[in-house]
């Protein structure tokens, strides 16, 4: 009968492009060709099954179904064997070969100085407190007895932020010295206080390998009854023993801050070299009544260490503008 062997051929030829299709892709192609809803040749089959006499046509139905559960089930058998080879080549990826490494970081050696030094304070019962970078004339010089013509105060030798000015009323500058935080602590508590404060300062210095307009600094102050120049001394070696090395000696030579009386610039030895690391003293009469503490009921000390100094003698940096510029190896862990 005609009508069967077109009905052979449409399988037939299905079969072999059902076969031959090597993904899922082509898969749903042929799928379409053969008996897609709309223009399906199996359309053109169905046409035929319609066309048939009445005596035909039980055989010719029959043989149609048949033709399209063989066609739909090589197609399903088919996609499951390209979809799971798929798969078979993408384990065929070794799992035992040496990974890409990931490249890890590192914390930049002022920040780690800085953690460390907070470590090491707060073991000696010194909290940690934090103050504003943006400060106004009376926390970074009038309360810390620095009078309006001192040379600290040239407005050549600060960073005064004009537009800042303009929404506070009056001058604000980027502050030059965290003894600012001093200030700050006192004003919102009462003796006794042993506190640390870390962080940057600035000034308009030449930039050379000792010095930058912006570094960081540590803070101390320690205010109670009785509180001594020996108890200051003894604070800092433990401090500077503990961070560079049970050799390391400690001296103060006198010197002069508006904020304390005595004050001392105090060094570290390490080996045969001395090295400045900072300025200290005794908190001034004038700093006390600026706070409202009497200064005939406590007395304290205080210091302000350059962080970088320490940090450059700690890891053999010999250029402070080195942590500056953005070099990578500071950052990457070897
Ligand atoms: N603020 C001083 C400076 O930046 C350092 C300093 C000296 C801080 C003596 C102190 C101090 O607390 O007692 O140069």
């Amino acid at each position: 009968m005609q009508i069967l062997t077109s009905f052979e051929a449409f399988q037939n030829e299905a079969l072999t492009a059902i076969s031959g299709a090597k993904d899922a892709e082509q898969l749903e192609s042929v799928r379409v060709e053969f008996l897609g809803q709309k223009n399906g040749r199996i359309r053109e089959l169905q046409k035929l099954v319609g066309q048939a006499g009445p005596e035909e046509k039980p055989l010719v139905g029959k043989r149609f179904n048949e033709v399209r559960t063989v066609v739909t089930a090589a197609l399903e058998q088919r996609l499951i064997q390209v979809t799971s080879a798929s798969t078979e080549t993408k384990s065929d990826f070794d799992v035992t070969l040496p990974g890409d490494r990931p490249r890890l970081g590192t914390l930049h050696p002022v920040t780690q100085t800085i953690m460390e030094f907070r470590e090491l304070m707060g073991r000696f019962g010194f909290t940690v407190v934090e103050g504003p970078e943006l400060e106004d004339e009376h926390h970074n010089f009038e309360a810390l007895n620095i009078p309006e013509d001192h040379p600290a105060r040239d407005p050549l030798d600060n960073f005064y932020i004009s537009c800042a000015q303009v929404t506070a009323g009056s001058p604000v500058l980027l502050r030059s010295q965290t003894s600012t935080v001093q200030i700050r602590t006192m004003e919102t508590s009462v003796p006794p206080v042993r506190i640390v404060s870390l962080g940057r300062v600035y000034r308009p210095d030449t930039i050379d390998a000792t010095q930058s307009c912006m570094f960081h600094q540590m803070e101390g102050l320690m205010v109670d009854r009785h509180v001594t120049m020996a108890q200051l001394k003894t604070v800092l070696s433990l401090f500077a023993r503990s961070f560079l090395g049970p050799d390391v000696e400690i001296r103060f030579r006198p010197s002069f801050f508006p904020f304390t009386e005595p004050s001392v610039e105090v060094d570290v030895k390490r080996g045969d070299t001395w090295m400045e690391i900072g300025g200290a003293g005794m908190v001034d009469p004038n700093v006390f009544r600026a706070v409202g503490y009497d200064p005939e009921e406590v007395s304290g000390f205080a210091f302000g260490l350059g962080i970088e100094r320490f940090c450059m003698k700690h890891y053999g940096i010999d250029d402070i503008r080195r942590f500056y510029e953005n070099d990578l190896r500071f950052l990457s862990q070897f």
